[in-house]
């Protein structure tokens, strides 16, 4: 899948591009039908809902479930995002957010390279996010919602929030928040939230200010999140462990456009449990290692 020039432009100046409807119901099937067993686990994998048993997220599918590991190489979201950079990518992590119906929390308002920057050390922003929707997202069931353009302020300071949520993540404050959208638009267009039928995909700049509020409606909202980063950029720090910030720098290669539909073979590493590996973190950035060793 090749981005036209209007697409590029349209990137460029809000920081993330719509797909409603990329993939088809019967691909998204595949995925979707394979979540609740994958969920039922009880792994460190699965990050559940503070004082809830609703899986807020689950990461590295692609590394024990078939389905995940070919959505992992899929060409429709590897391939414009390899253009976009002009250099290859390899998967920095993988998520299906949960988001359940009367149980999903909020996100708070954050971007994703501070993030990466301040637990992984990765170098710049030359990173991306892709979400998938598995279940419709309507304005009801806790959709993303993005400031149009705040990509543009690199990155903003952030405080580490350990409380909100079950899961720790560093956020922007409210004040700034509350100036990005009148920078933005205000009322007519601050806020945007992509919405549509399952299958649709989301492209966003990983400098991109998003959020998204609690999903109190009868309906999951159930969404796969790639981010992936050029090869070049790899991350500097193990602080996270690795089923979280992922340390295998191999650039994907893809697999045909039928993936989701027809068997593949793929490699599913940790297909019979975590290794010990996986959850080892040290707070010591590689190159002070070497320096050390
Ligand atoms: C995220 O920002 O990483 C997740 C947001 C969401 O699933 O709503
Ligand atoms: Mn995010």
């Amino acid at each position: 899948m090749k981005l036209t020039p209007e697409q590029l432009e349209q990137f460029d100046r809000d920081g993330y591009l719509f797909f409603p409807g990329l993939f088809t119901p019967e691909e998204t099937r595949t995925l979707n039908e394979a979540v609740p067993e994958l969920y039922s686990r009880r792994e460190a994998y699965n990050v559940r809902e503070k004082g809830k048993d609703a899986v807020r997220t689950n990461f590295a599918a692609h590394m024990y479930s078939k389905p995940f590991a070919k959505l992992a190489r899929h060409p429709r979201m590897i391939g414009p995002v390899q253009e976009l950079f002009g250099e290859e990518l390899y998967m920095h992590q993988f998520k299906i957010n949960g988001k359940m119906a009367f149980e999903g929390d909020v996100w708070q308002w954050h971007q994703d390279y501070g993030t990466w920057l301040n637990d992984d050390m990765m170098p710049t922003e030359r990173a991306m996010n892709i979400a998938i929707f598995l279940d419709d997202v309507n304005g009801f069931n806790g959709p993303l919602m993005f400031i149009p353009g705040s990509h543009k302020k690199g990155v903003i300071e952030a405080k580490h929030d350990l409380t909100t949520t079950s899961y720790p993540l560093w956020t922007v404050d409210n004040e700034l928040i509350g100036k990005l959208v009148e920078r933005a638009g205000g009322k007519e267009g601050g806020i945007v939230s992509p919405t549509g039928p399952a299958g649709s995909m989301i492209l966003f700049h990983s400098c991109l200010v998003h959020a998204s509020g609690s999903n109190l409606s009868p309906w999951n909202r159930v969404s796969v999140y790639l981010s992936l980063c050029t090869v070049s950029n790899h991350i500097r720090r193990h602080k996270r462990p690795e089923y979280i910030a992922h340390r295998d720098f191999t650039p994907i290669a893809t697999l045909p456009d039928d993936c989701l539909l027809k068997d593949y073979p793929v490699d599913l590493p940790w297909k019979d449990g975590l290794p010990a590996s996986a959850m080892q973190t040290t707070s010591v950035p590689f190159d002070e290692m070497k320096k050390a060793a």
